[in-house]
């Protein structure tokens, strides 16, 4: 049950978000996109398939809502309609407009997302949505149709140079010109985010705003007052590690993760990208750590894998339904993310490693203290969770009873530490409560 000082916590931070009057955006949104597989070859058969999966796959029950259209669903050519001003969609990728889409998508009790930018193009070269705020969004609130609730995406390619900002910060880069003390919320890109924002206020339905700003102008610092989400780093790819162009794999992610987790709370929420569950050549203990560390990060889980195929995908499905790892992201009374306890590696607290972030994390929910384990080795390693580190653990116990997240199954009792094998790039995760099961200290939150 939720102590009062979890509720008080929950009170707390809900002050300083932007959680809109029904709730969206409290938590960290659940659904499916179609970028990370599909990019540009989206069409209307695609989010219709990927909607009655969602229900048939058992995922709607689990609590992924959203069906969201990336980049690329709109005319490239004829942009907006010569007399309305509104954004044509693709006449042949959607032939029945979006509106039907949404309406394949509500029937069966899911909501649609829609994607659009904050320049003069999306990054695929589409109409972006900069100078046409309040136009757009009245667009994407009535092709909405009903009243379930909508995503917006807001991209931040194709800046012209007169909403340049006048400092530039970009989170891989980590050099810029500000002057100790700027503030970043008054920064362009903050602005371009903020105009959008306004104009969804003034629709008459609730959208669930991300704001896909990749860590530039310092969006964790102003995004709580603008959306419900901010991307945090350039597109993840599936990879364990490295770079490709733009794109970037699980570690230099979570790296970046270890150092600015405490940004997440109740209705503001860091985004670490769409998951890529089930994508490339990811091993399956890869795929394992991904979905662990974003439900510990309490990133949003929006899956980017086909759903047609993934009833044969068994150890894919189970792990994008593991609902005790859900119910860690989707917790109703502490807000903030899972946090480092320690680097691990031999190395001190708080320092940046792309191919070995911290390994060592803990966070708690109403079921209890949970600790992730995260090898970012090459080969199998013994880690161990030892109780006298972990900070809401510290003042002891008379063993604690340790349940693992993944299989289901309590594990014993263990009185000062407890040792696993983890495989390489594989994440233990573990609920700990006292011996007769009881939180071992509710009042405790990582921030
Ligand atoms: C990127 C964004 C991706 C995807 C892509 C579409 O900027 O980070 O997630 O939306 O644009 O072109």
């Amino acid at each position: 049950m939720a102590s009062l000082a979890g509720q008080l916590l929950v009170l707390a931070s809900l002050a300083s978000a932007f959680v809109s009057r029904d709730g969206t955006g409290r938590l960290p949104a659940m659904g499916w996109n179609s970028w990370n597989e599909y990019e540009c070859n989206i069409s209307e058969g695609v989010f219709i398939t990927v909607a009655r999966q969602l229900v048939d796959l058992g995922l709607k029950d689990l609590g992924y809502e959203y069906v969201n259209i990336d980049d690329c669903w709109s005319d490239k050519e004829l942009r907006r309609d010569a007399t309305t001003g509104e954004l044509i969609p693709d006449a042949e990728k959607f032939p029945r407009g979006i509106v039907k889409v949404a309406e394949e998508v509500h029937s069966l009790g899911l909501k649609l997302g829609i994607y659009s930018d904050a320049g003069t193009d999306t990054c695929g070269g589409y109409a972006g949505s900069l100078g046409y705020e309040e136009l757009d969004a009245a667009t994407f609130s009535k092709w909405g149709i009903d009243s379930e609730g909508q995503d917006l995406k807001y991209d931040n390619c194709n800046v012209p140079p007169e909403w340049a900002d006048e400092y530039e910060y970009i989170p891989e880069e980590p050099a810029n010109n500000a002057p100790p003390g700027y503030d970043w919320g008054t920064s362009n890109t903050a602005k371009r985010y903020r105009v959008m924002h306004d104009a969804l206020q003034r629709q008459n339905r609730t959208i669930q705003y991300s704001l896909c700003a990749w860590g530039h102008a310092h969006v964790e610092r102003w995004g709580n007052t603008t959306g419900h989400s901010w991307r945090m780093w350039g597109d993840i790819f599936p990879a364990w590690k490295g770079k490709e162009k733009w794109s970037w794999g699980l570690m230099p992610i979570v790296n970046q993760a270890s150092l600015l987790w405490n940004y997440t709370d109740f209705g503001s929420h860091n985004d670490w990208d769409m998951l890529e569950v089930g994508n490339g050549d990811l091993t399956i203990e890869e795929n394992r750590s991904h979905f662990a560390l974003w439900c510990a990060l309490k990133s949003a889980l929006i899956v980017g894998t086909p759903l047609d195929t993934l009833a044969l995908r068994k150890p894919i499905l189970d792990i994008l339904s593991n609902k005790e790892l859900i119910d860690f992201n989707q917790d109703p009374v502490y807000g903030a993310s899972a946090m480092p306890y320690k680097w691990g590696n031999d190395r001190p607290a708080n320092t940046s490693d792309r191919d070995h972030p911290a390994a060592f994390w803990v966070g708690t929910s109403v079921k209890g203290i949970h600790v992730f384990l995260l090898n970012t080795h090459d080969t199998a390693v013994n880690m161990r969770a030892v109780f006298a580190e972990i900070p809401p653990l510290k003042s002891g116990g008379k063993g604690y009873l340790i349940h693992d997240m993944w299989t289901g199954e309590d594990l014993g009792i263990f009185r000062k530490y407890f040792e696993v094998e983890v495989k390489a790039h594989d994440t233990a995760a573990l609920t700990i409560t006292k011996a007769d099961g009881k939180h071992p200290n509710p009042q405790w939150s990582p921030k």
